[in-house]
This record gives structure tokens, C-alpha cells and sequence, in this order.
């Protein structure tokens, strides 16, 4: 068993971005009566080339907060974020441009994302444009998508939902990114049509090389999709293993509350290992481990310091006290 006091630590030649520590505060309230949000709090992960790594975790848990500090949508208040080695997490001008070209992001609501009064063809051009990358055509970015040629003169409220995300991606790869971070973007679309937007981007993946941060509340299409998977409560990391392994050996009791409540894990839903609901307290004056409230296997030092971070194997992590959880036979903590 391999521990490591520093979350993420594992470097490897192969990442594309290392993030480290990362920490995104709002401060909330009054001049007079300040408090201070923490929906990202030292978050470290690695995302390597071409890899698909999903993030689930329930309404609130900070995922959307990551996904706009990757996307340097919002500044971060703490911590490094090295895109190729660089550290981008306050980088500012013309490198944060360059930047934001090669991360885009995918929105839930593509309604929302594309100009109601341009047409398909016009919104596609524009970022073809901006960067004058000849590599790709209207035409051709289309084609990548899975849209007929028809369609590129139509406005977005002639497209369905799901026509609309692909016009969305094809935007987002006319800047030839080298990472995708897609924030829930199938849960607005029927469900008939979301398997084929999860094919399309995995597509895309291996035609273009492209990396994708899933943002998902679904663990099914979290599994489905990526390679590993994290899992986020309160805005800390809790845990992070390979998609199998995770969904086979969920370790924190929050990732097991999550599989268990899995549609086709309903049956074990007299088992929920949980001992009641709250919301996360995600206020900077905050201790200790943020499932605590909810734990089964909660003990005194949760709810004063923060868990250690566990590397149970070499791929699979895990921040928690109840360490009975995840010994393995023969193994030494
Ligand atoms: N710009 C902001 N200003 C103030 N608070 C914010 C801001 N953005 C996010 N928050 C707060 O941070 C917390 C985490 O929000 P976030 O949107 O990151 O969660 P999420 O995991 O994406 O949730 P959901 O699954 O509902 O999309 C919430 O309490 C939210 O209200
Ligand atoms: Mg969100």
C-alpha cells in the first residue's frame, strides 16, 4: 500500500495537466459580516493525454467550480494548475488566449451556448477564423460531428437539443483543443440521444486526441465513458481509481452511497451506508471531513482534521480515516 501524504503526487511524463492544491473561494455576505465559500478545497488530480476522466459528485459539490477554474473562467484563489508544464493558474494576456484555446468547455445547456440569431455555419466559421486554422473546413468539423450540410444555415432554434450540442462540440474543436472539459453535457437532452452525443465525444477522442474532464451526477455514464473516475463531496476529492475499479471496489463511504443508489443497485437501497441527509458545509470555517454528518463509519478525528489521502494501489486513492474500509489483507498503513 502505497500512502501518500500529498494528494496527486504521481508525475508522470504522460499528463497533460497536473493540478495541484487547487482551491477556488467566494466570498459571501457583507462588508462587515464576511464568510468565505469554499467550493474547491486543495483539490489535486492529473489528467494525461488523450484521457477521459470523469467527475461525479452531487448537486453542489464544486464540480462545475472546477471545470470553470480549468477553463480559467473563474481565477483560482490557491494552487497550481500545469498545463504541459506550465503553470496556468494565473497567467493572464496573450498566454491565457493561447490557453483557453487548447481547453475548451462544453456546457450543459447548448441553447444557451450558441447565438440565437447566427446561423450553424456562421458560429462554426468564427473560431476557424479567429486562430486561422486551415487544418479543418465548416464542412469537414460538421462531418466530424455527425451533421448533415443542410443543417449549417439553420439557427439553433431549428435544431433539437442534441443537434445543437454537436454544433457546440464542432465549435469547440474548430480551435483544435487538446483537453474538452464537458460539464454534464447530456443531461439536458433526451435520453434517447445521449448514449449517441457520449459516442460522438468519444470519437473524437480518438480521431483528434482530445482529452475530456466529464462532469457528470451519473456514475452509470461516468463508467461508460471514462477511463478513471473522481469522485467530489463538499468540494474535496474523496476519491479517484480507474473506472472499473471504482465502480468494483468503491472504498469511501460516500462513493458507496452514490453506487448504491446506482438504478442498477436500487435493490441494495435498504443498505445506503449513511446515518442521515445534510448538505455539505462548504464555509472556509468548516473542519474535518465533509461526509462526516453523514458517515456510517464516522469516528472523532473526522470531524476535526481533514482525511489523509490513501494511495490504496498505485492507481486508486482514497481521503479517509476509516482506513478498515480499504485494508487489504496483509497490507501495513
Ligand atoms: N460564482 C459563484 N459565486 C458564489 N458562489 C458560487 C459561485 N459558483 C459556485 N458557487 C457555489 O459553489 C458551490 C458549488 O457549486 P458548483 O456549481 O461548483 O457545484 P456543482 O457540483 O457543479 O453542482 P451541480 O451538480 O448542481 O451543477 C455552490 O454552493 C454554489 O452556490
Ligand atoms: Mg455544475
Amino acid at each position: 500500500m502505497i500512502n501518500n501524504p500529498e494528494i496527486g503526487t504521481h508525475y508522470d511524463e504522460e499528463s497533460v495537466l497536473e493540478v495541484e492544491d487547487l482551491t477556488v473561494t467566494f466570498a459571501m455576505g457583507s462588508p462587515w459580516r464576511r464568510k468565505v465559500l469554499v467550493p474547491v478545497n486543495h483539490v489535486s488530480f492529473s489528467l494525461k493525454k488523450d484521457e477521459a476522466l470523469g467527475l461525479v459528485g452531487e448537486s453542489g459539490s464544486g464540480k462545475s467550480s472546477i471545470a470553470k477554474a480549468l477553463t480559467r473562467i473563474y481565477t483560482p484563489t490557491s494552487g497550481e494548475m500545469y498545463f504541459h508544464g506550465t503553470n496556468v493558474a494565473f497567467i493572464r494576456g496573450s498566454e491565457l488566449r493561447k490557453y483557453r484555446q487548447k481547453v475548451q468547455m462544453v456546457f450543459q445547456d447548448p441553447y444557451s451556448a450558441l447565438n440565437p440569431l447566427k446561423t450553424v455555419h456562421q458560429q462554426v466559421q468564427r473560431p476557424l477564423r479567429l486562430i486561422g486554422n486551415t487544418q479543418y473546413s465548416v464542412d469537414s468539423l460538421l462531418e466530424a460531428v455527425g451533421l448533415s450540410r443542410d443543417l449549417q444555415y439553420k439557427l439553433p432554434h431549428e435544431l433539437s437539443g442534441g443537434q445543437r450540442q454537436r454544433v457546440v462540440i464542432a465549435r469547440a474543436m474548430a480551435l483544435n483543443p487538446e483537453i474538452i472539459v464537458a460539464d454534464e453535457p447530456i443531461s439536458m437532452l433526451d435520453v434517447s440521444i445521449r448514449a449517441s452525443i457520449l459516442s460522438l465525444m468519444n470519437d473524437l477522442r480518438r480521431r483528434y486526441h482530445v482529452g475530456y474532464l466529464y462532469i457528470t451526477h451519473d456514475l452509470a455514464s461516468a463508467r461508460f465513458f471514462s477511463d478513471r473516475i473522481m469522485v467530489m463531496y463538499g468540494g474535496h476529492l474523496v476519491e479517484i481509481a480507474r473506472s472499473a475499479e471504482l465502480i468494483r471496489r468503491p472504498f469511501h463511504p460516500y462513493t458507496q452511497l452514490l453506487l448504491a443508489a446506482t438504478p442498477s443497485k436500487r435493490q441494495q437501497k435498504s443498505a445506503l451506508p449513511q446515518t442521515g441527509y445534510s448538505t455539505p458545509n462548504l464555509w472556509s470555517t468548516a473542519k474535518g471531513c465533509p461526509f462526516a454528518p453523514r458517515c456510517l463509519y464516522v469516528r472523532g478525528e473526522c470531524t476535526i482534521n481533514r482525511p489523509p489521502w490513501t494511495w490504496v494501489s498505485s492507481t486508486h486513492g482514497v481521503a479517509c480515516f476509516a482506513n478498515e474500509l480499504f485494508r487489504q489483507p496483509g497490507s501495513q498503513m
